[in-house]
């Protein structure tokens, strides 16, 4: 296992379109072994998700998971979820603006309008066909990495710029308080 560097904004690989991964690749040890590595490098950078494209792979690959992350503290648990070659289908025209961040857009935070639902169809780590919905900040996550896919960064959905802000005046300014849990 391994820590992989991240690509930063500016490097030309995020903003190149990420090429679908082979069936009989999926098997393969070299492969797998960047699938553990992106997981690896995902939980060390506290991401909530992270795309090949950002570990200088091309390859359309990405792997979410959420749980006591420092950097997202309000936002809900989300299982390991490996997608390759993912489809992303929106499901409503419904919009809902959240705060992103990137780990490939260091320390800055932005309002970003995403599909409050989408369909997501792709394989597994097993190779295995994968398709269900997602809702709210998991549906937020999957529009994230899969654009990442498509050399796409947060900042170039955002409606207003404006709002993109350091995290640190994030925090003084922009922060909403954390919601009760239930109980
Ligand atoms: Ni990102």
């Amino acid at each position: 296992m391994a820590i992989l560097k991240t690509a930063k904004m500016g490097h030309p690989i995020l903003r190149a379109t990420a090429e679908p991964v082979g069936p009989d690749e999926i098997p393969e040890p070299g492969f797998q072994q960047l699938l553990d590595d992106m997981v690896e490098t995902l939980r060390d950078y506290d991401g909530a998700g992270l795309a090949a494209p950002q570990i200088h792979e091309g390859v359309q690959v990405v792997a979410i998971e959420v749980r006591h992350n420092r950097r997202y503290p309000e936002a809900p648990t989300i299982p390991l979820t490996i997608l390759i070659n993912p489809k992303v289908t929106p499901l409503t025209d419904e919009q809902v603006a959240g705060w992103e961040g990137c780990l490939s857009v260091p320390d800055l935070r932005g309002l970003v309008p995403r599909h409050r639902a989408v369909e997501v169809e792709a394989l597994g780590r097993n190779g295995k066909p994968i398709r269900f919905c997602a809702e709210g900040f998991f549906a937020t996550v999957v529009q994230h990495e899969v654009d990442h896919l498509h050399g796409i960064l947060f900042p170039d959905r955002m409606d207003d710029l404006r709002t993109l802000a350091f995290i640190s005046e994030w925090e003084r300014f922009w922060r909403t308080p954390a919601p009760t849990p239930c109980s």
